[in-house]
């Protein structure tokens, strides 16, 4: 019976889809919810550090779907095909039979097994008629990858820009994109603190921050200089001193892209790796290379 009412995999039946040409009041609805699907993908604990435009683009990739009172919208233990958002209606939630909650609308479910890769967790059951959007595990998939990518291309890019990058190997800019990460700061924040111990290099994307330093314990903190884009500031802890040598605050809206030392590690190497080893393999020529270039910027 389950088989037969089951939104997994028949939400694709033609016949279950509600219609979407495009009528004035069709119209109406789809904005209504897109402001609901939204809503919920923020809601999710999962989901609400997906950017903007990751956001956008699953709400275009979504699809309307209708089911009856009593239908079962996910089978525990099923491979999962589809994330979905109820948007009316209610349902509920059971494992090993077992009740865990009920879900109204504006809430987004079945996207355990579609982000960790494993079976449904549970099963969810119509106990109203209920509308959801619908969107496939393949272009949810498509969409976190493709940002990934995008978001890669964008790193190596502007990597390429700043003068103190450009003498690295195409290989080498790869790696360092590949393990960066974007940090976002407002006017005042502190973003490195003299006297802190800290592991992370700074590379700033987009804005400026300032420099300063204090002499003395009973001095004031006095300006050193500023930094703007395309320039970086941390290197000591890549060269091992993890003793922060002066402040740096953001001035306006900061974004730096940062490396710590251990992802430093984990993915380019040891920062000492061998500079008398013989260069035979693309691994090492990599780390040798970033560590030089490390060792000079530091210097
Ligand atoms: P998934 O495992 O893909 O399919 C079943 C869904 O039920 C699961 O994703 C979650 O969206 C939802 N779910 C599982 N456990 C709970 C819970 N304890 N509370 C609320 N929702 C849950």
């Amino acid at each position: 019976k389950r088989q037969a009412i089951s939104a997994e995999p028949s939400a694709l039946d033609p016949s279950q889809l509600t219609d979407v040409t495009l009528t004035k009041k069709l119209f109406f609805c789809l904005f209504r919810s897109s402001d609901l699907i939204q809503r919920a993908l923020m809601d999710n604990d999962f989901m609400k550090h997906l950017e903007h435009g990751q956001i956008l683009t699953i709400m275009d990739c979504m699809r309307p779907t209708s089911l009856t009172k009593g239908c079962c919208v996910i089978q525990e233990g099923d491979d999962g095909s589809t994330v979905y958002v109820l948007e009316e209606g209610m349902v509920e939630v059971t494992k090993e039979g077992k009740k865990l909650c009920s879900i109204g609308p504006g809430k987004v479910f079945g996207e355990l097994a579609i982000l960790y890769n494993c079976t449904r967790t549970a099963t969810v059951t119509a106990l109203t008629d209920i509308k959801l959007w619908a969107i496939d595990r393949q272009d949810f998939q498509t969409i976190m990858m493709r940002t990934g990518l995008i978001k890669y291309s964008q790193y190596t890019d502007f990597l390429r820009s700043v003068p103190s990058f450009q003498s690295l190997a195409e290989d080498v800019l790869s790696k360092l994109a590949d393990a960066l990460e974007e940090n976002r700061y407002s006017d005042g924040d502190y973003i490195i603190r003299q006297g802190a111990t800290g592991d992370t290099f700074f590379i700033i994307s987009d804005g400026q921050v300032k420099v300063s330093q204090q002499i003395s314990a009973n001095d004031e903190e006095a300006a050193v200089k500023t930094l703007s884009k395309g320039d970086w500031f941390g290197e000591q802890a890549l060269k091992g001193e993890d003793v922060r040598t002066a402040s740096v605050t953001a001035v306006g809206d900061v974004t730096c892209l940062v490396i710590d030392r251990e992802s430093f590690k984990q993915l380019i190497g040891g920062l000492d790796d061998g500079s008398d080893k013989q260069h035979d393999s693309d691994e090492v020529k990599v780390k040798v290379e970033i560590s030089f270039f490390f060792l000079l910027i530091s210097s």
